[in-house]
């Protein structure tokens, strides 16, 4: 089936093939880049197309990589990134907002407090539609972006042991990535205090399309000692009902120089961002440290998603290699 016209709420709704087939074409936008080689990098000829940013959420990576992501491919892009200075401040719904912007673009890129919009956005809006995080549910684009940061430093990614640290419970990044992990096959420990678990519902979709049960511990000390990668997040300060649960949680994880102690020499570390404590900067600098450049990788990713679901690119035929398939 192919990505053109499609939009994209959760990884779910995409195949595994699908799925590597957004992050080989990305390897060849980082290319076109100059990634490796600046003087390789080719300038884009002019799109005609139009990418709407709707965020209803603050932002940096997400919106300003999906931006860039357009300009590099030649496309314009409109944005309403203050909730405030738009019609929802004078009570429109976001039913209506969709509908009528999507007469104004190509394709929209939406953030918002509430779980669930992003399906109301693609329910009214005649263009497709990209999750670009919304409340705690999913954030897919970021999925996407940390399997391709991972991909490019391990040869395959089945078979990897990931930890996902820090709120599993109100993180959209690793509901969104924890079960394309399962079902790429690697092996998950999740590590967070009970209060911070993460939602039956994940774990048992992740049962459900990988069979297995990811190991859950609040002990970060014990479980970093055997892991390919460790994710780390940011507890929700936003998302908390009860003030005081966030500062009894806040500050629960730290990774610093002592920490690696305990850690194996090819251990990547890896975090959403924007981090609020839970990496000291003093680790930066250690070569297992790749956060910045997953980041980074939020350019090329956002260009294959969308060059995809525009319909601009003629479909790979099959997945490259270095993906294994799970068995
Ligand atoms: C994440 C998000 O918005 O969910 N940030 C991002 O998009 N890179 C993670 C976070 O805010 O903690």
């Amino acid at each position: 089936m192919t990505l053109a016209g499609r939009s994209l709420i959760s990884l779910e709704d995409f195949s595994t093939e699908e799925i590597i087939s957004i992050l080989d074409l990305a390897e060849e936008m980082a290319e076109a880049l100059g990634w490796e080689d600046a003087e390789q990098r080719q300038a884009a000829k002019p799109l005609d197309c139009i990418l709407a940013t709707l965020f209803f959420e603050p932002s940096t990576r997400t919106r300003v990589s999906f931006e860039a992501a357009m300009l590099r491919l030649g496309g314009g892009v409109i944005t309403m990134a203050d909730p405030k200075a738009s019609s929802a401040a004078k009570g429109e719904s976001l039913a209506d907002a969709a509908r009528i912007v999507g007469g104004y673009c190509d394709i929209i890129a939406i953030r918002h407090p509430q779980p669930g919009t992003a399906q109301i956005a693609v329910d009214n809006a005649s263009v497709p539609v990209i999750n670009a995080g919304d409340g705690h549910n999913q954030h897919p684009t970021q999925a996407l972006t940390d399997l391709f940061c991972l991909r490019r430093h391990k040869d395959s990614l089945t078979g990897l042991k990931v930890g996902l640290c820090g709120d599993l419970k109100y993180g959209r990044t690793v509901h969104s990535l924890a079960p394309v992990l399962a079902r790429l096959g690697c092996e998950l420990v999740f590590i967070s205090p009970d209060m911070l678990a993460m939602p039956p519902e994940i774990v048992e979709s992740i049962g459900q399309t990988s069979d297995q049960t990811p190991q859950q511990t609040d002990d970060l000390a014990a479980a970093i000692t055997d892991l390919d990668m460790l994710y780390m997040t940011r507890i929700q300060k936003e998302r908390f009902a009860d003030a005081a649960e966030y500062e009894h949680c806040k500050g629960i994880y730290v990774v610093d120089k002592a920490t690696l102690r305990g850690a194996p020499e090819e251990m990547l570390i890896m975090h959403p961002l924007p981090r609020v404590g839970e990496i000291s900067p003093e680790i930066d600098d250690d070569p297992r440290a790749v956060y910045f450049q997953q980041a980074a990788g939020g350019v090329p990713v956002r260009m294959a998603l969308i060059a995809l679901l525009l319909g601009l690119m003629p479909e790979a035929a099959a997945p490259k290699s270095g993906l294994a398939e799970p068995a």
